[in-house]
């Protein structure tokens, strides 16, 4: 396999900044090499820069693709850090039940932005439905919450859609009692009842195009993805959250283990046993 010169990472590290915001130091040139060796081997190129030549040149859309599927790190798990789904059932959807039931409110919006192979969008339902079940809730159905979920990977908005996992994504995180009431298992893949396959709308999006297309929302997880882009894309996509969202309670989740400065501005810092998320602030507050 041939090797990534000092060139050939600069001029894929920029692509890859330029085409996904993805920011790669020096130290992570095992990286371009590693994940993108493979997409040479099969397409029969014999350099990195031979890479580069179809990419810029060329505009090959289908290697442009495969390029982002394999440098975009989609490590994902059913619940993922437990607190977003506790402060959702314990907080945000009794206030949105009354709201409804008051005619305050039609819908519930929540976007899963960087939603990967869909755990973090299909977790939101299933807790939905299952706090819905769990409180004997009739008047209040699925039907009031508008999930959707945009990765710019294709590769993991396919697994999404199809709701199909095979049995080591499975185990990760989902409590038995989710499995055995939400999925079918078929050969060896688990297979996502419709009911909460059918509720969420999946849509390739880059986070570095503007927001205003997708309307205005009630929550945003956009978790473990920012963790990849420069402080500088960081704050834009924060600022296009924070417009996005509905005042004066929309909410935003970032993954535990994140660290969040300069939110003052536009968001207030809320704490619920243990767990945290972002409430955005009315404008000019
Ligand atoms: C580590 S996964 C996190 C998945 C999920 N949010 C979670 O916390 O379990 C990050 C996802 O962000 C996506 N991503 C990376 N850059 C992106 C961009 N510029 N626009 C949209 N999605 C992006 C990746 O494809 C990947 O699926």
């Amino acid at each position: 396999m041939p090797n990534l010169t000092s060139k050939e990472f600069e001029l894929l590290r920029d692509y890859i900044e330029k085409e996904c915001g993805i920011d790669l130091d020096r130290d992570k040139a095992y990286l371009i090499e590693s994940r993108l060796s493979g997409i040479l081997a099969e397409s029969g190129l014999s350099s990195f820069e031979e890479l580069y030549y179809k990419l810029r040149i060329q505009k090959d859309i289908k290697m442009n693709e495969k390029v982002i599927d394999a440098i975009t790190t989609h490590e994902t798990l059913w619940f993922r850090d437990k607190t977003p789904w506790q402060i959702l059932e314990k907080v945000l959807l009794p206030t949105y039940i009354d709201e409804i039931r008051q005619n305050k409110r039609s819908k519930v919006r929540i976007w899963s932005a960087g939603c990967s192979t869909g755990q973090e969008a299909y977790s939101t339902v299933m807790s939905i439905d299952s706090y819905l079940e769990r409180h004997r809730i009739k008047d209040v159905s699925l039907d009031h919450f508008e999930i959707l979920a945009t990765d710019i990977s294709h590769s993991v908005l396919e697994i999404a859609r199809a709701g199909k996992y095979d049995s080591i994504s499975i185990m990760r995180g989902l409590a038995d009692e989710y499995k055995d009431k939400y999925f079918a298992n078929e050969g060896r893949k688990w297979i996502l009842t419709k009911k909460i396959r059918d509720r969420v709308i999946f849509k390739r999006f880059n986070l570095q195009n503007s927001f205003i297309t997708l309307g205005k929302f009630d929550i945003v997880f956009c978790r473990y993805v920012l963790i990849y882009f420069s402080t500088q894309l960081k704050k834009e996509v924060f600022q296009k959250i924070s417009e996005i969202l509905n005042p004066p309670k929309g909410v935003l989740f970032l993954g535990n283990s994140e660290v969040f400065t300069d939110y003052e501005d536009s968001f207030v810092r809320m704490e619920h046993q243990g767990g945290v998320y972002y409430m955005v602030k009315e404008s000019g507050v």
